[in-house]
């Protein structure tokens, strides 16, 4: 039996992944390595659905592909790629937006929640068919499973949506894709704020640990960060959010459990727990910093690896679009 595929993709908007993308989403894309039949993308066409700078970009992609192999994510395993190497996700895309409501497409949420932060006018119509993008790579790996957080649910029942609706009108094109629905993924929070996601463009740099963060600036954001004026080491999800994601952190990086934790710093106070956590976060992210930094060093190697991906992710994408072509009525191109 063929492993069942998953797809899923990341904007190439920072500097760094963080601590939250990390463990909300990517280091399950590792683990889904041994079970599933992975594909992953860099996603620039989306990332552009707001302003980028050109260097900015074409350097945040490289950064963003060699972070993911330098989380395990594995060459000869994973189809890594970056999305505007493939022109059928434009392609795709275009097609799918023509069987899009208006009205369908004004409900998503995120559009709503991003153009508000952009100012309503200079939203573009990009971020406005982001949903539309997202559903042609979805459907043109037919993937079977998309590992997604919370927030991207709507995007992902609108995949569903129209990738049903194509078939119904033109004939068993696509697979519908149904949720990966991330277990035992830890949600992280805002280190200065919990009561927010630890999140690019809502948390402070106080409130954000990058994963190529160095060091001594891991350990004084973990030093600082927000509890309350308790001393115990207790999780406690209304009474203290803080500690509560403090405990979450460790307990996902040591593969300890929060109960056995609390035991450990029962009546320690939060100085001596901080100064432990922050060592386990270092001890994480010290691997990664370095193979990222090996493969960012060498860029032949690292554009080598995608143009390999991409090569990869096009053989899959280019039979997608000549069945939808084909059933859409295109007439065959000579
Ligand atoms: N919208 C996703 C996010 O912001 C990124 C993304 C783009 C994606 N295309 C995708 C995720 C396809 C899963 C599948 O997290």
């Amino acid at each position: 039996m063929a492993r069942p595929r998953v797809f899923s993709g990341i904007q190439p908007t920072a500097d760094s992944f963080h601590l939250g993308n990390y463990l909300g989403a990517l280091r399950q894309w590792v683990a889904l390595q041994q079970t599933h039949d992975t594909v992953y993308c860099v996603v620039d066409l989306h990332a552009i659905t707001l302003p980028q700078k050109p260097a900015e970009l074409r350097r945040r992609s490289r950064v963003a592909a060699a972070q993911l192999f330098a989380i395990g994510i594995d060459p000869d395993t994973s189809i890594v790629f970056v999305q505007s190497h493939v022109p059928e996700h434009a392609e795709l895309s275009w097609v799918l937006s023509c069987i899009t409501g208006f009205g369908e497409a004004s409900r998503m949420v995120q559009f709503k929640d991003k153009s508000a932060k952009a100012g309503a006018d200079t939203a573009s119509v990009g971020l406005f068919t982001y949903p539309i993008l997202q559903a042609a790579d979805i459907l043109l790996y037919d993937a079977d499973q998309v590992p997604v957080g919370e927030d991207q649910r709507q995007h992902l029942e609108l995949t569903r949506d129209l990738a049903q609706r194509f078939n119904h009108r033109f004939g068993k094109t696509f697979v519908v894709p149904g949720p990966y629905i991330l277990t035992e993924v830890a949600k992280i929070a805002d280190l200065q704020d919990p009561a927010i996601k630890m999140s690019k463009s809502a948390s402070s740099p106080q409130g954000i640990i990058d994963v190529l963060e160095v060091p001594e600036s891991v350990r004084r954001k973990i030093l600082r960060a927000v509890t309350d004026n308790e001393a115990d080491v207790r999780a406690d999800e209304t009474a203290k959010p803080g500690v509560t994601n403090l405990l979450r952190v460790y307990s996902a990086l040591a593969g300890e459990s929060v109960a056995s934790l609390e035991q450990r710093y029962a009546g320690s106070g939060y100085g001596t727990f901080k100064k432990e956590l922050a060592e386990v976060v270092v001890d994480a992210f010290a691997p990664i910093r370095e193979r990222t930094e090996k493969l960012l060093a060498n860029e032949a190697e690292l554009d080598r690896l995608l143009e390999v991906g991409a090569a990869k992710a096009r053989e899959i994408a280019t039979k997608t679009m000549t069945r939808v072509r084909d059933n859409v009525g295109f007439l065959p191109a000579r």
